[in-house]
């Protein structure tokens, strides 16, 4: 394993998020909810043995782990990431600290670039789905997956109308606050536009949800998100008693919500 650094982008967008809160808990539960999802599509494009991968943001780290392991011990992959505390190293891994706006990627050297929930967070995303498209060999695939929260209709059973308000409220304000920083969180579906604009080829577009009853992942995420969260939620005018009944209802199994659309768009720079 190598671990290398770089200073993160200045004035850029803030990123919303903070890795070391709560000791990582949004991003274990993101791993819980998405890596059969991503590792469903990583599977589909197909992994080179021998090859090399670049992993952006890549949080917990599983899908690091995952695709060290298929591409083995002839292959490397560079998990590069803002704050990568969580991410376990391996012979064939580099662990680079540093901003994909705009740390130094060498053109044409990934056979896989990986990147899932990060893009949607950054204002110039357009502008690093070009230079991952650079940073790929001729034949290399890019997948990118983000998380699409245009469609609201998520709740399908709450233990009550109040409960409902307080999912609705809490939603609402979360939306605010990433828009603030610089989100996104329709550009998912707009993805395989940039993908076909940036050169690619064999562009495909794949959505994904499930339904998760209260105490399954796709709620603990609002919970461990409302409590990251808490001081901004409440800027935003919720009541500290909104975001304990939203946490109660999250966590009783009668509840039902839909999470938000993970829309994985691929596509293969050509030969
Ligand atoms: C919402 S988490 C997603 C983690 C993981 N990819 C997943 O889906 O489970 C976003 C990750 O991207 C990283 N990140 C945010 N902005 C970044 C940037 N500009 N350059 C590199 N990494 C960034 C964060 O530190 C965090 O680890």
């Amino acid at each position: 394993m190598t671990i290398t650094t770089t200073r993160a982008a200045d004035g850029a967008s803030a990123y919303t998020f903070d890795n070391a809160a709560r000791d990582g808990e949004q991003l274990d539960i993101l791993a819980r909810i998405l890596d059969e999802p991503s590792i469903d599509m990583l599977v589909r494009v197909g992994i080179p043995q021998g090859g090399r991968c670049l992993d952006v943001g890549p949080g917990a780290g599983t899908i690091t782990t995952w695709l060290a392991e298929q591409v083995g011990p002839t292959g490397h992959v560079v998990a590069l990431d803002l704050d990568p505390r969580h991410i376990t190293g391996g012979n064939n891994i580099t662990i680079q600290q540093g901003d994909v706006r705009t740390v130094d990627l060498p053109p044409g050297q990934f056979d896989l670039i990986h990147t899932r929930q990060v893009l949607l967070h950054l204002a110039e995303r357009d502008a690093v789905v070009d230079r991952l498209v650079a940073a790929l060999k001729p034949g290399g695939v890019l997948v990118v997956s983000e998380w699409d929260a245009t469609d609201r209709n998520m709740l399908l059973h709450a233990p009550s109308p109040q409960a409902a308000t307080a999912f609705t409220t809490f939603q609402d304000a979360l939306l605010d606050i990433l828009a603030s920083n610089g989100a996104d969180v329709g550009w998912s579906r707009r993805a395989p536009l940039l993908l076909r604009a940036a050169g690619l080829v064999d562009v495909t577009t794949v959505a994904h949800n499930q339904l998760w009853a209260g105490g399954e992942a796709g709620n603990l995420l609002h919970v461990s998100n409302s409590q990251q969260l808490q001081d901004a939620l409440l800027a935003r005018g919720m009541a500290l008693s909104q975001l304990e009944l939203l946490r109660e209802a999250m966590q009783d199994p009668d509840t039902l919500a839909y999470c938000y659309w993970l829309f994985t768009t691929t596509g293969r720079r050509p030969r």
